[in-house]
């Protein structure tokens, strides 16, 4: 580092090696130690943290005692080594310390609205307020950087694969991915608004018709939805796009990456070699979810058939009226006190809105209130379809198949966290064959775009049958991380004619698409190749690798749970100008 008036060397660098050395220091009072005649002052900057050594007696250190935590200083002094007995050897700087010559205060803090020193916990609100505050604290630094690492690596790792990195417009039209626009209006164009991108879609998927191949971006992306902890309204995505691929090739970019990462970034984590491809039926079927967490050791299993034979005649008429019965392994739990069963029946009741669950149990004696209602054959049965044995328990879900699939997936993952779950294991699986459509009653053909509408149906593109339109699967894939969706992608349709047939399909006719996708339908007309992308989310790879369990720990300035940024005051209201410029009148909220 270049010597200045500020500074000789880092926070973090200082060794038994510099010893006798002149330097100048500055930072951080991370935290003072007043030892009568003598103040150990911990001085922090990005780098680390130094001791240093204050005599007050000293007229030109005076005063020093008094400076706050958090307050700026320069320190000019010397190294020199620590008594053995006082060595620290966690922090590479715990040899030495500097013994301060002159002191200099550049900024001074205010009492502060919560330590950063140390591990208190203060509430979230509190915390975004003062963000600045907030991520000087070692675990949200460390945080940050890693962040920062994981992006550089991304983009490295996309450039060696021979990705181009593009930018694309922030200011454009609605890009339909499900969730609902952020709407900028425009000044010079009366009456018209802008859209920030929910992804860069339709930009990546014209750089291919423009002659890119392999394009790539960490993109900005914007969607006005309701909040979680796995979602932001500005995230990142890594995004990328391909020309001439098939499904496959996508696919394998995109292991490479996140096995990359992974790799990398949890070193000593598990991780799975085997990546399995679960078609969204499957998924449904065996895990209640499309985006299911592999690390548990649980799979559901129909047992419909079982039931309908049966003489558990609530079961069995509401089997043969169209519900069916998922069967949920509950594996050691056949010893838990009745209270736990209560507890896993409360939770059904409550929190999935079942009329109630049934049970079995295998101890020493086979019980529970549905095992009476079957015979020994039909218990058997059902015993041996799930795989349990004695010490097990299963736990059944009698619904319309929708509801039914959700909730075991609800009660697996429930089953699942209560064995414990290892955030050092990584468990990676593809999610392929989504269907292209989804029932949906408010639309006109009664009938709606599953995912994305410049999505490609399986099969040939020429020769589409639509006769059967909720039976057609899309070439779109999800990737799942440890129960979390981490990327989504798909090939992409490139047919005038089949993009008019499936728009068709839900009702839109050839106006709606030139005047909704003009740009995308006229560049169909002038040789728009074949292309396949994915976007990872940035910032839930960084969390699964951190176990942080929320976006926001690793996000510098995100939101508060409301889309509030309560330290720059946003949303706001604006100046009567800029809303007569922008043509803005609020209406009265009703
Ligand atoms: P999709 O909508 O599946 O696909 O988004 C891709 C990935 O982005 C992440 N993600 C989010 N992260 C944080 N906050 C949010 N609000 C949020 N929403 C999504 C998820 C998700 O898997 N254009 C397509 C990609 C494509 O087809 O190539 C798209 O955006 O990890």
């Amino acid at each position: 580092m270049q010597s200045n008036i500020y500074r000789s060397h880092t926070c973090g660098e200082l060794t038994a090696a510099n010893v006798g050395a002149s330097v100048t220091l500055s930072g951080w009072v991370h935290r003072k130690r007043d030892h009568g005649g003598l103040l150990f002052i911990d001085l922090r900057d990005n780098y680390g943290i130094t001791q240093v050594v204050v005599d007050i007696t000293k007229p030109e250190l005076a005063g020093v005692e008094k400076i706050r935590p958090e307050s700026v200083i320069t320190v000019s002094g010397s190294v020199v080594a620590r008594d053995s007995a006082v060595i620290n050897a966690k922090i590479p700087t715990g040899e030495i310390e500097v013994v301060a010559v002159a002191i200099k205060i550049l900024a001074e803090s205010e009492v502060l609205p919560f330590q950063v020193f140390g591990d208190e916990e203060s509430n979230e609100e509190l915390r975004l307020k003062y963000r600045y505050l907030d991520l000087r604290r070692e675990r949200m630094h460390h945080n940050i950087l890693f962040r920062n690492r994981v992006i550089k690596s991304m983009r490295d790792k996309m450039w060696d694969m021979g990705f181009s990195e593009f930018q694309t417009p922030i200011l454009g039209a609605t890009s339909p991915e499900g969730a609902r626009d952020f709407i900028v209006p425009s000044r010079l164009h009366h009456g018209h608004v802008y859209a920030l991108p929910q992804s860069p879609q339709q930009w990546k998927q014209l750089i291919q018709y423009s002659g890119f191949d392999r394009y790539f971006q960490i993109a900005p992306c914007f969607r006005d939805e309701d909040l979680r902890s796995d979602r932001l309204l500005e995230f990142y995505q890594l995004d990328l796009e391909m020309s001439f691929v098939e499904q496959e090739d996508v696919m394998g970019v995109c292991e490479n990456l996140l096995v990359g990462l992974v790799t990398e970034f949890a070193p000593t984590a598990k991780l799975h070699a085997d990546i399995p491809r679960i078609t969204y039926d499957d998924a449904m079927l065996k895990y209640g979810s499309d985006k299911p967490d592999l690390r548990i050791p649980i799979e559901i299993v129909d047992v419909s058939d079982i039931f309908r034979d049966s003489d558990f005649t609530i079961f069995a008429d509401a089997v043969k009226s169209g519900a069916v019965v998922r069967a949920i392994p509950a594996p050691g739990s056949s010893d838990k006190p009745r209270s736990w069963f209560d507890k896993t029946e409360e939770f059904a009741k409550t929190e999935l809105g079942l009329a109630g669950l049934g049970y079995i149990v295998f101890g020493i004696e086979t019980k529970g209130p549905i095992a009476k209602k079957l015979t020994a054959g039909q218990v058997e049965s059902i015993r041996v379809r799930c795989g349990v044995s004695v010490g097990d328990s299963i736990f059944f879900v009698c619904e319309q198949p929708g509801i039914a699939a959700k909730a075991a997936g609800k009660l697996r993952k429930r089953f699942g966290e209560e064995i414990g779950l290892d955030p050092k294991e990584f468990k990676i699986c593809w999610v392929v064959d989504f269907p292209f459509f989804e029932a949906d009653e408010e639309s006109e053909k009664g009938i709606m775009f599953g995912h994305n509408p410049f999505g490609r149906p399986q099969g040939d593109l020429q020769n589409l049958d639509l006769s059967e339109p909720l039976k057609l699967k899309a070439a779109q894939y999800d990737m799942v991380m440890n129960g979390e969706e981490v990327g989504g992608g798909g090939l992409r349709n490139y047919d005038p004619a089949a993009m008019l047939k499936l728009f068709e399909a839900v009702g839109y006719g050839e106006d709606v698409v030139r005047e909704k996708f003009g740009g995308m339908y006229t560049a169909f007309q002038y040789g728009a190749v074949p292309t396949g992308g994915l976007a990872m989310g940035v910032e839930r790879i960084v969390c699964l690798l951190l176990d942080e369990p929320n976006l926001r720990e690793i996000t510098a300035f995100p939101t508060n749970q409301r889309g509030q940024d309560l330290m720059m005051g946003s949303p706001n209201t604006p100046f009567e100008k800029q809303l007569r410029e922008a043509h803005i009148q609020f209406r009265k909220k009703n």
